[in-house]
């Protein structure tokens, strides 16, 4: 049973307020692991999005990007090793048939679970006398896998069997010949993908932590084999770098080495990214040198040639993989807990989110001082209009007092809010700009306002 956790609350209580994140399917009861994005949750998605193709792939003359179809050939999971090995354990109360996450009961019983075998995890269920949330007799845990199955066409057999991938990889490792064939890139040179990824979990939890419907940026980085380590390690720099850009304060981010029987079977070295977060310290993203593993087994299950043909050494290999994952929900979730802060302004409690300007869905909102004054409304939407046009993130907001627009633009992460009052159409010619953290006003002459907000937000 999911724990509840105060901050994590609070937290999922202003994504729905304030239009970030809901509920899936929720006038129908919600369905369990989905999530739906509304306005700022979708642009915040973007920019995070946005952010990482640019570092990644636009800035970069080695990168090559891909869409590929979210439907694939049955054949693709086989040979990855997703049907026969993409699972996790699962046990059944006895009593009421409800299933769990055998490893997340042992961890909720404090055991520490890195590295265990079924018959381990089975061993110890038994030994510590672990009972269902409900309090009943627990079944053997066993191997659940994690693909969600459907059939394409209008049969239903083993033939017309399709999963929605588990990773975006997959789409990426059967395109490595059709990049080849129709660019001649030289090794080393990468594809890189955003999209949809599905896992049945079993017990889906911590809002959008652990989901059934995700979405990752990835890269496969294809490169020789001997070049492995200057790869995997510029590519651990670039990640961090990556952190930083997006505003997730260093101090949180953590590296952890997975250990050998705790790594993922294509992978030879996985460094987990961990974050600090309201859950506690728990994977945010991941770095694996896959080998040779997928073009080889892709080469085996396809019967087509995936090597590489090396002009300069006159060598045909198939190349080695390094991958930098990146699951989108989780680096939001960062994001916002991260910039998650409760203060007090003018001797009122308030929360804010402290988004770097980079990544927040509104840069700057734009306020006549009164309703009810056309002067004051018809300067602020001439002001709004010219900062839209340059920055377009830009909001337009006279509901309600001042303090009311100001506390819901601080709760979306607005770092900054122009008011027009009536010294702005009398007497100067300029506007009062509020930074959001410290609540500090400064007047600015409209003629420089597009320069002095574009300087602040770069
Ligand atoms: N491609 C790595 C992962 O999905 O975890």
């Amino acid at each position: 049973m999911e724990k509840k956790n105060s901050v994590m609350e609070e937290i999922i209580s202003l994504c729905k307020r304030r239009g970030f994140i809901y509920q899936g399917s929720e006038i129908y009861g919600g369905l369990a692991g989905t999530w739906d994005y509304g306005p700022y949750g979708v642009a915040l998605k973007k920019n995070i999005e946005n952010t990482w193709w640019k570092r990644f792939v636009t800035d970069r003359e080695d990168m090559y990007g891909v869409d590929a179809a979210i439907l694939m050939n049955q054949n693709v999971w086989k040979a990855s090793g997703h049907v026969a090995g993409f699972a996790d354990p699962l046990v059944e109360d006895l009593k009421t048939k409800k299933r769990y996450r055998a490893d997340h009961l042992l961890e909720d019983n404090g055991v520490d679970v890195k590295g265990l075998t079924l018959d381990k995890i089975n061993a110890l269920i038994k030994e510590k006398g672990i009972k269902s949330p409900d309090g009943n007799a627990l079944g053997e845990a066993r191997q659940f896998n994690m693909m969600f199955k459907t059939n394409i066409g209008a049969i239903e057999d083993d033939s017309s069997v399709v999963y929605l991938r588990p990773e975006t990889a997959g789409g990426m490792f059967v395109n490595f010949k059709n990049i080849l064939d129709t660019f001649h890139p030289k090794l080393p040179f990468g594809t890189a993908q955003i999209g949809k990824a599905f896992r049945n979990e079993i017990a889906p939890r911590d809002f959008i932590f652990r989901v059934r419907e995700l979405e990752q940026m990835e890269i496969e980085y294809f490169i020789h084999p001997d070049a492995w380590k200057e790869t995997f390690e510029s590519f651990r720099k670039e990640m961090h770098e990556f952190a930083t850009e997006v505003g997730l304060p260093s101090t949180k981010v953590h590296e952890l080495e997975v250990a050998d029987e705790d790594r993922a079977h294509y992978s030879k070295r996985t460094i987990d990214f961990e974050f600090d977060f309201p859950i506690g310290k728990k994977e945010l993203w991941g770095l694996a040198y896959r080998t040779d593993f997928d073009l080889q087994s892709h080469t085996r299950e396809s019967k087509v040639d995936l090597s590489y043909f090396d002009e300069a050494n006159k060598t045909r290999f198939v190349p080695h993989v390094i991958e930098p994952s990146f699951g989108v929900g989780r680096t939001m979730l960062a994001i916002i807990s991260s910039a998650y802060t409760e203060d007090e302004l003018g001797g009122e409690k308030r929360i804010y989110l402290k988004l770097s300007p980079k990544v927040a869905p509104v840069k700057v909102a734009v306020f006549p001082l009164l309703k009810n004054k056309p002067e004051l409304v018809n300067k602020a939407r001439e002001v709004f209009s010219s900062l839209k046009k340059e920055i377009g993130n830009v909001e337009f907001d006279d509901n309600g007092n001042i303090g009311k627009r100001y506390r819901r633009q601080d709760e979306i992460g607005t770092p900054f809010c122009v008011t027009i009052d009536f010294d702005t159409i009398e007497k100067d010619d300029s506007v009062t700009v509020r930074d959001r953290d410290s609540g500090n006003q400064e007047r600015v002459k409209i003629s420089e306002l597009i320069s002095y907000i574009k300087e602040k937000i770069s």
